[in-house]
């Protein structure tokens, strides 16, 4: 009897849960579904983390269990006060490409790249719309401008190229939640004739 209660009370706790859960996702006046602004961003938090964009992103310092991230400056991108390192010019004349130590700059045959800063400050997407950053990560443009350069590897845009519009909204709400940080990335460096 009281095993059966607790089941029945179980049962009951776990279905308010679930509506919920369900309460979360709402219906629009056109009758779609939209989700929170605050699920969007912690969907946009995951799909950041698992697609790896701090890799690249995010500056990080040396630890003795590798490299970590630098939470104050998370996907802030290449930062304007570093010094590269002389160029390895024999290195790239025997056809390696490198990384700067925490990964935010790379060199390869299409010169030197910067990764960007991702943060909603006006020095990096602060100012960028949706449909501007939809056509940077799915298009491969510079500051998403439809006649903007092509972005340079590293940059995995390709593998980006089909991501659904949801997905894309939500890295996008997710980016504009994080705190904002000043700080003007480099222009890329053309290759130079590698003697
Ligand atoms: C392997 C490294 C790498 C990864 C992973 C990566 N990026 Fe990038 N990203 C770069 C580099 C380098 C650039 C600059 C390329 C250039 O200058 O052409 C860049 C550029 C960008 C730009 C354009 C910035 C601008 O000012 O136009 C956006 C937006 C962007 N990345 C978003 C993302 C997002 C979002 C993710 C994860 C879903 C991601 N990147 C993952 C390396 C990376």
């Amino acid at each position: 009897m009281t095993t059966k209660f607790i089941q029945i009370t179980f049962s009951f706790a776990l279905m308010v849960t679930l509506v919920q859960c369900n309460q979360q996702k709402a219906k629009n006046t056109n009758n779609q579904t939209v989700i929170s602004q605050d699920s969007l961003i912690k969907k946009g938090a995951y799909l950041v983390t698992i697609l790896g964009c701090n890799d690249c992103h995010s500056p990080k310092r040396m630890s003795a269990h590798g490299p970590e991230l630098i939470p104050e400056m998370m996907l802030s991108g290449y930062q304007s006060t570093n010094q590269l390192p002389p160029m390895p010019t024999d290195a790239l004349k025997n056809g390696w490409s490198l990384f700067y130590p925490d990964l935010t700059a790379a060199v390869g045959p299409w010169g030197v790249s910067f990764a960007g800063n991702l943060t909603p400050d006006e020095t990096g997407i602060g100012s960028w719309s949706l449909e501007q950053f939809k056509i940077a990560i799915t298009k491969g443009k510079m500051k998403g401008l439809e006649d903007g350069r092509p972005l340079l590897p590293p940059m995995p845009w390709q593998n980006y190229a089909y991501m659904m519009d949801e997905d894309v909204a939500a890295i996008y709400a997710y980016l504009r939640s994080v705190p904002p940080v000043k700080n003007v990335v480099p222009a890329n460096i053309p290759p130079s004739p590698v003697k």
